[in-house]
């Protein structure tokens, strides 16, 4: 289905779960990502809201692919970018459509995902104008917590990268290729009924992650273990537990089992 009638669809109520775009993400990336050390490694990363990458990318990885369910997380990425580039906003007010056209009225496209990416937001615009973009974006519960350090540098990040991104289902759908670090939101706390979509996520994480590698998994919805993940993770060993200040846990960190044996 055409991008902008699949967002007409989500203003008119008729959408499914990972339709909508969430407007910032709903954990601590501060909290998650310090328990890991990224510097130089080749990662992967749910796209989501953006705020995942834009978190890696200060901590100095060598390359960042990322992945949705939802194709317009890379159209929303890309707002956030020309955002930051353009008016040195970390969260630019997207629930304004005046503000979603001033973002999109600076940009010069440098490739075809800009292109493409520009031609969904003025279409949006000329579609929408009159709307309310709160139908189509989660607004976070503190978005703030997020907000990044460093806005110069992160400028500079994503002046010079290139951007990456595979519309996959990852309980489905795997990469060809291998990383060394894998961080998903939240993902396995929506298949705790499922035992196939557990399976499948944590067979495809496993083939592609290096075997010294590690995967990341956030929780929001549920801070003890799932019985599904810990029955379905049985190729993995959780090598840290990662707990908030009240003792909740917020994250684990998962490494290969037995990859040195035959
Ligand atoms: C699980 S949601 C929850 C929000 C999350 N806690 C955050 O801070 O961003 C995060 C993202 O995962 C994506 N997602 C959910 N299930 C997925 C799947 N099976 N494969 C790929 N992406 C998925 C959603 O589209 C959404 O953009």
């Amino acid at each position: 289905m055409d991008s902008i009638e699949h967002t007409k669809q989500i203003f008119l109520g008729n959408y499914q779960i990972h339709d909508k775009l969430y407007y910032s993400s709903n954990e601590d990336l501060y909290q998650l990502l310090d328990h890991v050390d990224i510097t130089n490694k080749k990662v992967l990363s749910v796209l989501a809201s953006g705020d995942q990458y834009f978190h890696l990318s200060e901590r100095d990885p060598r390359i960042i692919d990322t992945f949705d369910i939802n194709h317009l997380t890379k159209y929303y990425f890309y707002l956030r970018k020309w955002g930051i580039i353009y008016h040195d906003l970390y969260y630019p007010n997207v629930f304004s459509n005046e503000t979603i056209y001033s973002i999109i009225k600076e940009v010069k496209p440098k490739d075809k995902n800009e292109e493409e990416a520009l031609n969904y937001w003025e279409r949006y615009i000329q579609t929408f104008y009159s709307y309310l973009t709160n139908e189509l974006i989660y607004l976070g519960q503190d978005p703030k917590k997020n907000e990044i350090k460093n806005l110069r540098r992160l400028k500079e990040y994503l002046l010079n990268q290139e951007f990456r991104f595979y519309h996959m289902d990852i309980s489905k759908d795997v990469i060809d290729d291998k990383y060394d670090f894998i961080f998903i939101s939240n993902i396995a706390e929506y298949y705790v009924l499922n035992e196939k979509a557990m399976n499948g996520l944590s067979h495809n994480l496993y083939q592609m992650l290096e075997d010294d590698g590690e995967v990341l998994l956030s929780y929001v919805i549920e801070p003890r273990s799932s019985s599904m993940e810990v029955k379905c993770f049985d190729n993995f060993l959780v090598s840290s537990s990662i707990l908030d200040n009240d003792g909740d846990r917020i994250g684990k960190i998962y490494k290969k089992r037995n990859v040195n044996k035959k």
